[in-house]
């Protein structure tokens, strides 16, 4: 009896045994069951969000039709002293940015890809009797060490001090005259006064020269100076590049309502056009720009820092490069990149790759 007393307690105990290592062994299982299932479904989150990650980079990936903003006009003023009947960019506004602002919107061109920057206006020596230019153009070459930093002005207001002080960080300095003839200058209305814009032309030639500043020559073709023959001028003055525009409507600005001023009388046709090119084909520094290839190959950035789009032939713009950065302002430039290339706007533009004689 007592045996089996001491039997049933003995199996009671090994059940006892038996029921909580199955119990043991039941929780690890369980354990390692959720373990597996949770790094399973950690891991497929994972993927999700690589998916996920992925599908946004690619929207935010720039398409195939980024623009880089190798080559720059910043009309920075509107404001002139001179009164050319032609003119495509008048004083509809007298803004200036301030300097820092400035500053900031060409750092953004150079983190897009800014290789070239031109300072034109209105008259990019007025604001500050040319410091304010003096200094975007130090801080171009000095800071951002941009290859090309260069001007385009009437001459009127550059003073010698200017070089001296400025004169380094410049590449390029193009004057812009149309006619060799005072008369001629007085009718287009390329003058201040009674002013030589003429001797001022040859006493700037003169200061490039001495300053080691390229010299470029910029003449705008219209009814004023189409039978003219400027080959001994351009000759004397010998620049690295003269550009021969074919006058240029723009609605707003030289003609239709609204507009500052009215171009039609100054307007040539296209074989007016290659008839002046044709008497000037001696020269080898002309590069020609008809109407056609000047509207839609310049990325033209105004006074606060939008891109013009010249396209339908106005100039319409975008937001500024300060609020919506490059990339989308530039979108709304109507810049065509071939164009660009074909009007041969991509040459040697560094002033030390020149090798010109000083
Ligand atoms: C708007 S100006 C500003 C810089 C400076 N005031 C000057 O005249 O050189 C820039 C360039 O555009 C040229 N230009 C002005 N009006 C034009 C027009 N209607 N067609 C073609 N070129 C023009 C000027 O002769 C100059 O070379
Ligand atoms: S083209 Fe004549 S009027 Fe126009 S900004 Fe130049 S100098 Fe002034």
């Amino acid at each position: 009896m007592l045996l089996t007393t001491q039997f049933a307690f003995v199996k009671m105990r090994l059940m006892l045994c038996i029921s909580s290592i199955h119990g043991i062994f039941a929780s690890i299982l369980k354990k390692v069951c959720f373990w597996v299932d949770k790094h399973e479904q950690e891991s497929f989150r994972t993927g999700e969000s690589l998916i996920e990650s992925e599908k946004n980079h690619a929207e935010k990936t720039p398409k195939e039709d980024v623009t880089t903003p190798t080559s720059v006009n910043y009309h920075f003023t509107r404001k002139c002293n001179y009164k050319c009947g032609f003119c495509f960019h008048t004083a509809k506004t007298s803004f200036v940015m301030p300097i820092e602002e400035a500053k900031r919107g060409l750092q953004l061109l150079k983190e897009a890809g800014l290789e070239k920057i031109n300072f034109s206006g209105g008259e990019p020596f007025l604001p500050e009797r040319g410091d304010f230019l003096g200094e975007m153009v130090r801080y171009c070459k000095e800071e951002l060490q941009l290859p090309s930093v260069s001007i385009v002005s009437n001459g009127s207001m550059i003073k010698e001090r200017w070089f001296k002080k400025y004169g380094e960080y410049l590449d390029i300095l193009a004057i812009s005259c149309d006619s060799f003839d005072e008369a001629t200058n007085q009718a287009i209305g390329r003058t201040q006064g009674q002013k030589s814009h003429i001797d001022n032309l040859y006493k700037i030639r003169g200061w490039c020269q001495d300053y080691k500043v390229a010299f470029k020559l910029n003449s705008v073709i219209n009814t004023f100076n189409i039978d003219e023959d400027m080959t001994e001028n351009i000759t004397q003055l010998n620049p690295v590049r003269w550009k021969v525009f074919q006058c240029l409507l723009i609605d707003g600005e030289n003609a239709g309502e609204n507009s500052l001023r009215e171009a039609e009388r100054f307007v040539i046709s296209e074989e007016q056009f290659q008839d002046f090119l044709e008497r000037h084909s001696s020269i080898s520094c002309l590069v020609p720009e008809s109407n056609e290839k000047m509207r839609d190959s310049y990325l033209i950035l105004d006074e606060y820092m939008r891109f013009l789009d010249c396209r339908e032939g106005r100039k319409d713009p975008s937001k500024s490069i300060l609020d919506v950065g490059v990339q989308e302002a530039i979108q709304f430039s109507g810049f065509d990149e071939k164009m660009f290339l074909k009007r041969g706007g991509k040459y040697v533009w560094t002033k030390a790759d020149m090798h010109l004689e000083w």
